[in-house]
């Protein structure tokens, strides 16, 4: 990736509260890079860290060192009034929509255009576009009181869009509606990625919201960024522990009841993880016919990620120790991700 492809850049970025004697450090030499259009997640526990990066990424809170590259422009070194004005190009998207309570919908989306003295006419027109976006038009006139939590975050998106920024941030944005709800969230956003390339930015503590738009994903534990990567990758190969309780479709080593079974019985206990193509060809039975050996389903899921589908299984297989490694080896060519977590 050349520079120019880069939207957000965070370099050894730290940040420390400190409330007299007690000092919490809340970020630990954070470095990510986002590209222009892409939507990128950052996941975690609470308490991670997740908001106080936000905060870092639009300068609401002043990292202790570090750089906040945007656009290919540090806004840790800028004065205040250029950061009022970068601030403008990035839409914030919140957890509990922070909406005008006492103003319109309409109102709530021309807000931000009026602050940057938008004509009238041209706020009436801007208004009724992100009305249509959102799906919203016939809502135009009524109060947050009146609608959905649905239709609350749509307002919440279409102020966020309003002065048309390079990037969004979606703090916990579905993380109070239900699931149904959370999806059509989620599609609109994607969709409004896709139609007005805007670079997205996630933060949620929920796996699924991760699968369901993001093309990459930092996982953020106790204030340090302990993997990042495609989400699809890391889904399919988690490296760290933090990683696996979130990504892992069978937590094999944690699940009781492979384990008893395991013990139980001869034979070796591998996950093995398919990929979009190598999910429909017929692997496991090939591996069967050619190298004389017996596989038996213990567990199985499969996932429908962003843009492929990842299936997992885990597999008791008996044999002749020679055939055995011959067939994780086959498995192993054919780009299965093979995982041997038990072996009498
Ligand atoms: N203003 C503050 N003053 C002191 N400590 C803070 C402040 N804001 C956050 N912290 C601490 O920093 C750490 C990270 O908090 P942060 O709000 O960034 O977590 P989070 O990942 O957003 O959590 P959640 O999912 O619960 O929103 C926590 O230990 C928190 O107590
Ligand atoms: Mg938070």
């Amino acid at each position: 990736m050349t520079v120019q492809n880069k939207m957000v850049e965070i370099k050894n970025l730290y940040k420390t509260y400190s409330d007299g004697e007690t000092k919490v450090e809340a970020l630990k030499d954070i470095n990510i890079e986002i590209y222009k259009g892409e939507i990128f997640g950052i996941i975690g526990l609470s308490g991670a860290g997740k908001s106080s990066l936000v905060r870092c990424i639009n300068l609401l809170e002043v990292p202790d060192k570090g750089q906040v590259i945007i656009n290919g422009k540090d806004i840790t070194k800028i004065s205040k009034s250029e950061l009022r004005k970068e601030r403008k190009n990035i839409g914030m998207i919140f957890q509990h929509f922070n909406l005008l309570m006492n103003s319109t919908v309409y109102e709530n989306i021309a807000f931000p255009l009026k602050l940057i003295k938008t004509p009238k006419d041209k706020i009436e027109k801007r208004v009724g576009e992100l009305l249509e976006i959102v799906g919203l038009t016939d809502k135009k006139d009524v109060y947050p009181s009146q609608l959905s939590g649905g239709q609350k975050q749509r307002v919440g998106i279409a102020r966020a869009i309003a002065t048309e920024p390079d990037i969004i941030m979606c703090d916990e944005a579905t993380s109070a509606l239900d699931p149904e709800t959370t999806k059509s969230i989620l599609s609109l956003i994607k969709e409004i990625n896709q139609k007005l390339k805007v670079t997205v930015i996630i933060i949620t503590h929920e796996m699924e919201v991760i699968k369901a738009v993001c093309d990459r994903v930092a996982v953020l534990d106790k204030g340090w960024i302990v993997e990042s990567g495609s989400v699809t990758d890391i889904y399919v190969n988690p490296r760290t522990i933090t990683s696996r309780k979130f990504f892992k479709s069978i937590d094999t080593k944690l699940d009781n009841r492979v384990y008893q079974t395991a013990l139980k019985e001869p034979g070796v206990i591998i996950s093995a993880v398919f990929r979009g193509e190598t999910s429909t060809d017929p692997y496991i039975s090939n591996m069967i016919k050619n190298y004389d050996v017996e596989a038996a389903i213990l567990l199985g899921n499969i996932q429908s990620m962003e843009n492929m589908l990842v299936g997992t299984l885990v597999l008791r297989i008996n044999g002749k120790k020679e055939n055995i490694e011959k067939a994780l080896k086959y498995l192993k060519d054919n780009d299965v991700i093979v995982e041997v977590i038990g072996d009498d």
